[in-house]
């Protein structure tokens, strides 16, 4: 505190001291008159002095490493601890709460309300991180985390991330980091050839290429930029009379109304109509005549049908488009056919699975996301394209036309990646893959998915051996199930099982008028007795909730309570 005074007063004395030599009558010093001031030697005089910080201290003194926020031996030595805090982190998950028993704002009252001026140990951030921060942690890779699809991570991929940290790189062109560009060519060429894609998404095919994005939603998003342009172009070479937005006015694009929500925010940020087509009761994928009666209705009405997402694996029950009925629409019609296996997808490295995905040859563009199944942590989602021309197109640039990128990518097999995203700056996301693929190999990435799917399966026949029970759908690692009894009762168990905590998942609903269920997936972390806590667990509050009677204004408040449930679940999984 002295020495701030100390140099208030040191500054108001240069202002007198100045303020009689200094008088041009420029603009400036017009301004400067107008704020007391009498030149810009005074104003600057004026000025807080920078070093000086709130409590009075000087940056001068602060002890800390500029160039790398902490010195390296104590990097050293924290990182290890960190590494031995990670490690401990994930052998002993099962050992916490897999959900938080925290109320909205718990973190608020724990923080103080602004940054430390003062640089502080990192012990102290760490003892922070464990009585603050964990206790507010949805665990997703707990055994006991059974909801959304999973978030599977790997040490190799969080060293992937370590060393992408540390490399730090931006890699939107070439030479903005080489082996960031080429690595992930190459990766994507790997996974192409592992889940045995169509060979016209391997870089070196004629037109076609793959990208990794951050997700599911930004990958779908520049398709349908790409589909939007393809299909403007291709109208205005047969209607050279109409204009760019005559044509944009007319475009229209399909799902079914299970496919994940993220298509309906892509078709309003691009300011498209969409129609989400209602499946019939009991039925969770499209057919051929739904989909060329959509198409043909459209037309008839002088709109443009230009792009559909099909759906290989839906959120609700994990069921898929049959592509090979509605591939053939497209290409006659030329319309964009996008596959969203974001989860899924995965699977595809199994050869057992494979048949699921008959038709794929007809797709435009195939998304999956390693973040989910594939043991690369979050953010990660790879994106395969038929005709990368497409996507320049989709999201052109002044300088350079979409056929001088693609004549440079498939010249020289280089992209730069940045002409095939939304943003410009991009993270090394291949390190991550590329460490996964080696460290696990594609025997281990099997062995895995086989491993969840098996205890899927294992859920799946305890329920259904089980009267009380019911499972509606099974597909790969994912179960969905009602107790048999009224939609009421299976909010009742699902609200239970929330506020009980041992295990977490999510209910959903489908149909018209809407049914009432629940979803459970697992992790790969989950082994036999993991799934059978948790079929227990279900079980047990089943019978709690079969022994409570409920006065109709319980009922009421469960049923609200429910759908607030369902409401701030949607948010995430929603397929409606
Ligand atoms: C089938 C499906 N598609 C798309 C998404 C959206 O994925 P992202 O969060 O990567 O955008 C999800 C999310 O879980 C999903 O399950």
């Amino acid at each position: 505190m002295y020495s701030k005074m100390k140099k208030e007063a040191a500054a108001a004395a240069v202002v007198s001291q100045n303020g009689s030599v200094n008088g041009s009558q420029n603009g400036l010093s017009h301004s400067m008159a107008a704020l007391g001031l009498d030149s810009a030697e005074s104003a600057k005089a004026a000025l807080p002095d920078p070093t000086a910080d709130e409590n009075g201290g000087e940056e001068n003194d602060v002890k800390v490493d500029i160039k790398r926020g902490m010195d390296t031996a104590t990097f050293r030595r924290v990182g290890k601890q960190m590494v031995d805090y990670v490690a401990d982190y994930l052998e002993n998950i099962g050992d916490r709460p897999v959900l938080p028993n925290v109320q909205p704002g718990y973190l608020r009252d724990l923080l103080p309300g602004a940054a430390p001026e003062r640089p502080e140990d990192f012990e102290k951030v760490m003892e922070d991180v464990e009585s603050k921060i964990m206790p507010g942690i949805t665990h997703w890779n707990h055994p006991n985390f059974h909801a959304y699809y999973p978030s599977l991570n790997s040490y190799p991929s969080i060293l992937g991330d370590l060393l992408s940290s540390a490399i730090g790189c931006v890699g939107f062109s070439w030479i903005a980091s080489p082996a960031a560009t080429e690595l992930e060519v190459i990766v994507c060429d790997w996974m192409v050839k592992a889940m045995d894609l169509p060979s016209h998404f391997l870089s070196t095919s004629e037109t076609g290429g793959a990208v990794i994005h951050g997700t599911a939603t930004e990958s779908t998003l520049t398709c349908m930029l790409a589909a939007r342009e393809r299909a403007i172009k291709d109208w205005l070479k047969e209607h050279p009379e109409s204009g760019y937005f005559d044509a944009f006015s007319r475009l229209v694009c399909y799902s079914t109304d299970q496919t994940h929500s993220m298509i309906v925010r892509n078709a309003s940020f691009i300011g498209i109509e969409i129609r989400r087509l209602h499946l019939p009761e009991g039925r969770t994928s499209l057919n051929r005549k739904e989909f060329v009666q959509a198409v043909e209705e459209d037309k008839a009405k002088g709109r443009i049908p230009f792009f559909v997402c099909g759906s290989f694996g839906t959120t609700s029950s994990c069921d898929f488009d049959p592509v090979e009925e509605i591939g053939p629409v497209c290409m006659s019609e030329r319309i964009w056919l996008h596959i969203d296996a974001a989860y899924a997808g995965a699977f595809l490295f199994c050869p057992e699975y494979r048949p699921l995905m008959r038709g794929i040859e007809y797709a435009d563009s195939f998304n999956f996301n390693p973040h989910k199944m594939m043991h690369v942590n979050f953010d990660c989602s790879a994106l395969f394209l038929r005709c990368v021309e497409d996507l320049f197109d989709g999201l052109k640039e002044d300088l350079l036309s979409g056929l001088k990128l693609m004549k440079i990518f498939k010249e020289q097999g280089i992209p730069d990646y940045r002409h095939w995203e939304i943003p410009l700056g991009r993270r090394f996301r291949a390190l991550k893959i590329w460490f996964v693929l080696r460290s696990m190999g594609l025997q281990g990435l099997r062995k895995s998915l086989r491993h969840h799917v098996q205890m899927a399966d294992h859920f799946a026949e305890r329920m259904g051996a089980d009267p009380e029970f019911e499972v509606l759908t099974k597909s790969l690692g994912l179960v969905t199930f009602r107790v048999k009894d009224t939609d009421a009762v299976n909010a009742l168990l699902y609200n239970l099982i929330c506020d009980d905590g041992r295990i977490h998942l999510n209910a959903a609903e489908t149909g018209n008028p809407p049914t009432y269920y629940l979803r459970f997936v697992c992790t790969s972390h989950a082994e036999q007795k993991d799934v059978d806590f948790a079929f227990d667990v279900i079980k047990s509050l089943t019978a709690r909730l079969r022994s409570r009677r409920l006065s109709l204004s319980e009922v009421q408040a469960e049923r609200e309570k429910m759908l607030n449930n369902l409401a701030q679940q949607r948010r995430i999984t929603s397929t409606g």
